[in-house]
């Protein structure tokens, strides 16, 4: 697997190529969700290259950039042991070259939400995303399910901006016990980790009421905020029955739901969803 950090390398790597390119964009710190990208990936694209960059510009002014896990070693390891071809890992200067000042901004998509929880998030995510679709210029480009939000709007700017890339969604990954897979997950001490579970439990209550044929957003939104409520070590931020598309609150649920949720967990933010 070839390492790559500067543009240059990587546009001159790129264009000696043929057959379909697959893009895995990550912060690193990989762990079985993001792998399960890089093997879709593999299944239907001839080359696979995986971004590992902790985009400084998606964190808020509190968030947790300077302690954001990294190990480069072990992702390095874990991207040859899956079959990546290439890994571009490039320094925050080679992002964002000085006097920067170019974004991409959503509209309604990034208002609710995480985009309402975190201001600015997804104006670095949807930048840095089309910045990474230049410089890679793949025919596919896998995201995950576990951040619903990220995922439309990556469909939504690719769709709007032209960009010749088929964006693919992938579901996602969980322990055993029902957690969903996060770099993030680090943070949690035992109990937390324990207490970490109400996410599925809350999600899944939701499910089974709405597949006994609940359509009530307010009742399937009262459930989740009970669910997460019997935990003590877990502060609900928010719970949401959204349009799928929109992503606007429902007060019926007619053609399906995204059933969503933020929660603080100790020193973590952990987020989870559920199509339905
Ligand atoms: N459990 C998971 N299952 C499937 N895809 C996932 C999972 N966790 C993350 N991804 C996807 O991997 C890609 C890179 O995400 P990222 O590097 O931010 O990892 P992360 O685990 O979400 O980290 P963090 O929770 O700190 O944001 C995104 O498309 C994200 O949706
Ligand atoms: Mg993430």
């Amino acid at each position: 697997m070839l390492i790559l950090t500067s543009l240059v390398e990587l546009r001159h790597y790129r264009r000696a190529l043929t057959g379909a390119f697959g893009l895995v964009p990550t912060m690193g710190y990989l762990h079985e969700g993001h792998l399960s990208l890089v093997r879709r990936a593999k299944t239907e694209c001839a080359h696979v290259g995986v971004s590992i960059f902790v985009n400084p510009t998606q964190f808020g002014p509190a968030e947790d950039l300077s302690k954001y896990p990294r190990d480069l070693e072990r992702d390095v390891q874990l991207l040859t042991a899956a079959g990546a071809d290439v890994v571009w890992t490039p320094p925050p200067e080679e992002v964002y070259p000085l006097n920067f000042q170019t974004w991409i901004m959503l509209e309604e998509v990034t208002k609710p939400l995480e985009g309402k929880a975190r201001p600015g998030h997804f104006r670095g995510v949807a930048t840095v995303v089309a910045k990474l679709f230049n410089a890679f210029t793949p025919d596919k480009a896998y995201f995950g399910q576990k951040d619903a939000q990220q995922a439309v709007v990556i469909q939504r700017m690719a769709r709007d901006l032209n960009f010749p890339v088929d964006v693919i969604i992938c579901p996602t990954v969980r322990e055993p016990d029902g957690l969903a897979l996060s770099s993030r997950n680090v943070y949690l001490n035992p109990a937390e980790r324990h207490a970490a579970t109400v996410l599925h439990r809350a999600l899944s209550a939701a499910k089974a009421q709405y597949e006994a044929g609940e359509r009530d957003a307010e009742i399937l939104r009262a459930t989740l905020s009970s669910t997460l409520a019997t935990e003590p070590l877990v502060r609900e931020e928010y719970v949401s029955v959204a349009d799928k598309e929109t992503l606007a609150e429902l007060t019926l649920v007619e053609h399906g739901a995204l059933l969503s949720m933020a929660v603080r967990v100790g020193k973590a933010r952990l987020i989870d969803n559920f199509l339905v």
